[in-house]
């Protein structure tokens, strides 16, 4: 099969792009200005210093409410903190506990350390991994629990409750919590690990999905005070990552009171528009509504059709592009896409109209 990324990409202006969870919603118009002055005084001419922008640091720190205990190494994108965090931490013969549908290039990452994966399904309720579950699969090889809160591709999130009897687990156990937070703007509420294991919590952040920066590869590693040296030994790019991203990062945290909150109801707006579409095409629905991340999963198991001809009548037909379940779930990625809504809501009402007749149609 042709790669679907190079066909949508050779034709981006035209496509209704629901693929990747990125973000085209407005945020602040400050983000866009300080980036073009960046560019104007030729800010990229110079390597960044290694620990970031002055000030990035502390702005995202104080965001998360993490001003004492806590460091960060601003990275290329949430996936290079994994990536590096991964080889810090995993051995050949570790395990770590995570779920299934997830977001696999960090498992592939820990596979990478010959680590194994105790795969927990989630693709039934409550469409999440549940205190219960976690423990029955630690045992002495058990190094780390991957908390993707909210999770990528269900939209899930944890409750405090939940996040609070992890964190015993790794308490009790000796584990890591890696609290991947990539959604968590989006969440209606959230609870960091840090809460409960601030000594134990490593937060995987990202500028991606809440800021829309993801072309601008911008993340970072967030670690307690007592492994940032030992992590930062692994980093995979001392030259520290892309300035004008950085500028543009620092304005969008200091001016997130502005913006976030309408951003957000757009978004939950768009996510109604895709419910009632859904409602109206028969063999499908939504497993988990409303969603806490900028996308959620839309179940066709009972029309019949393989994902990957969903994805790609709607890519080439119609120039929507959509995700196979398969990408994101090695046991239940059959039964679903993924649709991410963060894009205009006259985009939402195309993909609203032709989803219910292309379902039909191809049935
Ligand atoms: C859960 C999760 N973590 C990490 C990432 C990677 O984010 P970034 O674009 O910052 O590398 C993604 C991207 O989709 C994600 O869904």
């Amino acid at each position: 099969m042709e790669d679907p990324f190079r066909y949508a990409h050779d034709r981006e202006d035209e496509i209704i792009w629901m693929s990747q969870n990125t973000n085209e919603l407005e945020t602040s118009p400050l983000i866009q200005e300080a980036i073009i002055d960046a560019v104007k005084e030729r800010k990229y001419a110079l390597y960044p210093h290694q620990q970031g922008l002055k000030g990035l640091k502390e702005a995202l720190l104080r965001d998360l409410g993490l001003e004492e205990g806590f460091g960060s190494i601003i990275t290329n994108g949430a996936i290079e903190a994994s990536y590096f965090m991964t080889r810090a931490l995993f051995d050949p013969g570790d395990s770590v506990i995570a779920s299934d549908p997830s977001f696999m290039p960090i498992h592939h990452q820990i596979e990478l350390c010959k680590t194994n994966l105790e795969e927990i399904n989630v693709y039934r309720e409550p469409y999440r991994m549940t205190v219960e579950n976690i423990n029955e699969r630690v045992d002495d090889s058990t190094k780390a629990i991957l908390l993707i809160d909210p999770l990528n591709p269900l939209g899930s999130s944890y409750t405090r409750d939940e996040v609070k009897g992890i964190s015993e687990i790794a308490e009790d156990n000796d584990l890591w919590v890696i609290d991947d937070i990539t959604y968590r703007d989006f969440a209606f509420d959230h609870t960091l690990a840090t809460d409960f294991v601030p000594e134990r919590t490593l937060i995987i952040y990202s500028f991606s999905k809440n800021c829309g920066f993801a072309g601008m590869r911008l993340g970072s590693l967030i670690t307690p005070d007592h492994m940032f040296d030992e992590i930062s030994r692994y980093r995979s790019n001392p030259l520290s990552s892309n300035i004008l991203a950085q500028v543009g990062a620092k304005v969008a945290l200091e001016t997130k009171d502005e913006w976030l909150s309408d951003m957000l109801e757009q978004s939950r707006k768009n996510q109604a528009i895709i419910k009632e579409a859904v409602e109206k095409t028969d063999g499908t629905h939504l497993p988990v509504y409303p969603s806490n991340t900028n996308m959620f999963i839309i179940d066709i198991e009972e029309t019949g059709l393989h994902p990957d001809d969903v994805q790609e009548v709607l890519l080439k037909e119609h120039d929507i592009f959509v995700r196979a379940g398969t990408y994101v779930s090695k046991t239940a990625g059959e039964n679903f896409i993924r649709v991410s809504f963060t894009i205009p809501q006259e985009e939402i009402e195309v993909f609203a109209e032709e989803f219910p007749q292309v379902i039909e149609e191809m049935r």
